[in-house]
């Protein structure tokens, strides 16, 4: 069977219009913006409208024009569409095919969401790579968009301070035969035991939604900060490490370390643990808080289109997420 190397061929990424500030929330909550920058990196964050216009699937498609322009490919000419959420437009039907039909597609490609949390970025590019180099499919979108705004309890300070809305995609595609690109490890993994620490219990088949969760405010996410920093950092290091080894190579040859951007102090911890000098890491939780499945494909975004992250470096995301889920990938960009 001839295999193929799998390419980032275009990234893009959207940031809903309205910016709330640390300073913003000191109005509204018992917070400050130096405790929240202190103990989490974060300045600011997105909201996105209620109105419409920038649900997930809205941002997903304005990113997804910037991909394809970067890509220079059609949206017919995309194969599969895989849709990293937890904050889907609906619970039926699946938000990439409402992405499918916001693009004027015609091809019918296979349209998947993918409920992996902060790590469902990660989860996505690391399959459809298994697609791409078995030549079953040629060019995969996929997409890291959340309105997490939407899910979070905006009295509860221990909470809403994190999380922000935005989106971030990439175009993947088989490399040609004179570019070096190719997802050299790969990594996913899950741990169900920690599901306690970050979960919404409340809204599924278990548990609908009563009025009295309304009145309580159960329906948001619940979330142990304590724990999730202790694992996160822990799980981020392990499969950095198991990607490196898989590719045979070593910490000191990775150009840019891309992590999940849950906390500027879980990152630094992180970049410590692996000897990974901090001019090395992308951090922008400062601008956009934690968007969940969003964050590497935006950071990722953000430094190829500034320059710093360049055709042929070797990049590493890093993401862990709820559930516990957690995965890695190594690809020479
Ligand atoms: C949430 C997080 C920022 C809290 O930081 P922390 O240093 O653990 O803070 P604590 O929870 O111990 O709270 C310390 C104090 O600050 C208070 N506090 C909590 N939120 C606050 C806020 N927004 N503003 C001001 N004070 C706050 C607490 O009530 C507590 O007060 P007390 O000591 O009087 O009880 C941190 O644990 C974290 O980022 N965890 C990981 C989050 C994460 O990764 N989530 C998963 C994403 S995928």
């Amino acid at each position: 069977m001839k295999l193929y190397n799998t390419r980032i061929k275009g990234t893009g990424m959207y940031i809903p219009k309205n910016r709330v500030t640390n300073i913003d929330l000191e109005k509204t909550i018992e917070t400050s913006d130096e405790w929240i920058f202190e103990r989490t990196g974060i300045r600011a964050r997105h909201i996105a409208s209620t109105e419409g216009g920038e649900w997930p699937s809205d941002m997903a498609y304005h990113a997804t024009l910037q991909a394809l322009e970067a890509a220079k490919l059609a949206p017919n000419d995309i194969d599969m569409i895989l849709f990293a959420s937890v904050t889907p437009d609906f619970k039926l039907p699946n938000t990439a095919t409402v992405l499918q039909t916001k693009l004027g597609m015609t091809n019918q490609c296979a349209s998947l969401d993918i409920a992996a949390a902060c790590s469902g970025f990660v989860y996505g590019l690391n399959m459809a790579d298994g697609l791409i180099r078995t030549g079953v499919m040629k060019n995969i979108l996929i997409v890291g968009s959340e309105m997490l705004s939407r899910e979070v309890n905006w009295t509860d300070r221990s909470i809403c301070i994190l999380f922000g809305d935005g989106c971030g995609v990439a175009i993947v595609g088989r490399a040609e035969e004179d570019e070096d690109s190719a997802i050299l490890g790969a990594c996913l993994t899950a741990d169900g035991t920690g599901k306690e620490f970050f979960d919404q219990p409340i809204g599924g088949a278990v548990h609908p939604i009563e009025p009295h969760h309304i009145a309580e405010g159960s329906h948001f996410m619940q979330m142990k900060g304590k724990e999730m920093f202790k694992v996160a950092t822990r799980t981020l290091a392990q499969n950095a490490r198991t990607v490196i080894e898989q590719a045979g190579l070593t910490l000191d040859d990775v150009n840019w370390l891309v992590p999940h951007q849950a906390n500027v102090r879980i990152i630094e911890t992180t970049g410590k643990l692996l000897g990974i000098p901090p001019e090395k890491v992308i951090i922008n939780i400062d601008k956009y808080g934690n968007t969940s499945a969003a964050t590497i494909p935006i950071a990722f975004h953000e430094a190829v289109i500034d320059g710093r992250i360049k055709r042929g470096d070797l990049v590493l995301f890093d993401a862990f997420g709820a559930g516990l889920t957690a995965g890695a990938t190594l690809f020479r960009y």
